[in-house]
């Protein structure tokens, strides 16, 4: 029988459930022919479906009202240029944000920076061939024009030199997968654990290693993407691991799930609970959640000399409050104790840092995208673990274009574990 979540072009995996529950919404899917020049051309769909930001989000208040459906005619591609039919793409957790008044998605615009799977229908592109499938960034639409030569989204750095030879593109982001990761893997694995939730994971342990067996690790955000990918890969790495949930079923979730033990941080004993979890304090700490409070409290049983994981702001982006006038302000970058200058904050307060700088705790603090040379090295390791199952997605797929609002709006109503995504085609990728 159906559950609420498949009628409502929802699933959910399970402890290593691999195979797909969703049904098929898919807009275009069932129209699907084979891709190539003229043949496609000829068959052509005139128009696509595109989400634009409709109203402005005011106070962290989003509904699917903030939404517009727009259908634009199929872009004809130029020399450089390839058109694709985005397949599945991740929400990220900051789109509320950047659909705010001062964001950067404005109204009438698309969020052009998911990270999106997608199959290359037509191409003039150098490194984008048809039939090709590709990591891309991509908008709330099932159709887009493509290009090696697009750079990384607004404000982040041009990759490498290495990350351009490898990729064949200017943007960590876009390249080809290779035929063994689409043999390997579904779309939604693909885009969960060797999409930026998985490689964050991946590199921040090599980085903030070498982790012992033995170990004591904290892991924060374990009921969220990067948080169980790096909850699982240090498991396997035989540390002593424990996560953390908001709220007693969540946490009870992350030991259900992922087989290790979780605190809930919402607990008033929190702080007590946490002391008698670590007999050893603290040797690892990777911290998706920073600003104050949550990761104030952790840094604190950190032992002297241990190492500092820092990738992202959780706890700003999904606060139901906007910062009050005049509450401190996560501090500006500035050296580690180590002397290195991490690139940019990722809300880490005062408190936070001078704890880390007394203890001399080496702090990691960079994009994933900035180790990005080694995404060989990230995939092979990870599909090892995968094909052992030792490393499971933690994903909820939404089913349809036509769902893209809901799906944004059930990322901060409904809390989903781990990544959320939208499907808009179940086609075969091989
Ligand atoms: N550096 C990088 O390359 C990189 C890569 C990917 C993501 N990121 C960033 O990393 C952050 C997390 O990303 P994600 O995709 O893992 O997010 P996510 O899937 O939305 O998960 C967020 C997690 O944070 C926890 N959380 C939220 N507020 C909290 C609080 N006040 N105290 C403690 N825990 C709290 C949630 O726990 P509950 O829901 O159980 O409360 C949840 O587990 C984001 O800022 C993202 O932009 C950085």
């Amino acid at each position: 029988m159906a559950t609420d979540n498949e009628k409502s072009g929802v699933s959910r995996r399970g402890l290593f459930g691999f195979a797909s529950k969703a049904g098929a919404v898919g807009g275009l899917v069932a129209s699907f022919r084979p891709f190539g020049g003229v043949a496609w051309a000829a068959q052509t769909p005139k128009t696509y479906k595109k989400w634009v930001v409709n109203t402005p989000v005011v106070d962290k208040k989003i509904s699917e009202a903030n939404f517009k459906l727009t259908e634009p005619a199929m872009p004809q591609i130029k020399e450089g240029e390839c058109l694709t039919e985005n397949i599945l793409f991740n929400i990220h957790s900051a789109t509320r944000d950047r659909m705010s008044t001062t964001g950067i998605t404005k109204p009438g615009e698309t969020d052009n920076t998911n990270y999106t799977l997608a199959r290359v229908l037509q191409s003039r592109d150098r490194t984008y061939k048809e039939g090709d499938i590709i990591a891309c960034l991509g908008g709330w639409q099932d159709h887009q024009v493509q290009s090696a030569e697009y750079g990384p989204q607004p404000g982040y750095d041009l990759p490498s030199e290495l990350v351009k030879q490898l990729n064949g593109t200017n943007n960590p982001w876009g390249y080809v997968f290779r035929p063994v990761m689409l043999k390997m893997h579904s779309s939604d694995v693909l885009m969960d654990i060797f999409g930026t939730s998985g490689t964050t994971a991946y590199f921040g342990i090599r980085e903030g290693g070498p982790i012992m067996p033995g170990d004591w690790c904290a892991v924060a955000g374990t009921t969220g993407s990067v948080g169980a990918m790096v909850a699982q890969i240090l498991s396997y790495k035989g540390a002593h691991v424990i996560g953390f949930g908001g709220g007693a079923d969540r946490a009870k979730w992350v030991t259900d799930n992922l087989g290790i033990p979780a605190l809930d941080y919402r607990a008033a004993d929190f702080e007590q609970q946490l002391q008698k979890a670590f007999p050893k304090g603290i040797h690892f700490f990777s911290d998706g959640v920073s600003g104050p409070g949550f990761s104030e409290i952790i840094t604190k049983y950190m032992n002297p000399d241990s190492r500092y994981f820092n990738y992202g702001s959780a706890g700003a982006i999904y606060s139901s409050e906007l910062p009050k006038p005049g509450a401190a302000k996560p501090m500006a970058t500035k050296p580690t104790p180590q002397g290195t200058r991490p690139k940019r904050s990722m809300g880490m307060t005062e408190l936070t840092y001078n704890m880390c700088a007394e203890k001399n705790i080496k702090i990691d603090t960079w994009q994933a995208q900035e180790h990005y040379q080694d995404r060989i090295e990230a995939e092979d390791y990870m599909s090892k673990l995968v094909f052992i199952k030792r490393l499971k997605p933690i994903n909820t797929v939404v089913d349809g274009v036509e769902n893209i609002p809901k799906a944004v709006v059930m990322q901060y109503v409904d809390n989903p574990y781990g990544k959320l995504q939208v499907r808009m085609s179940q086609r075969p990728l091989i």
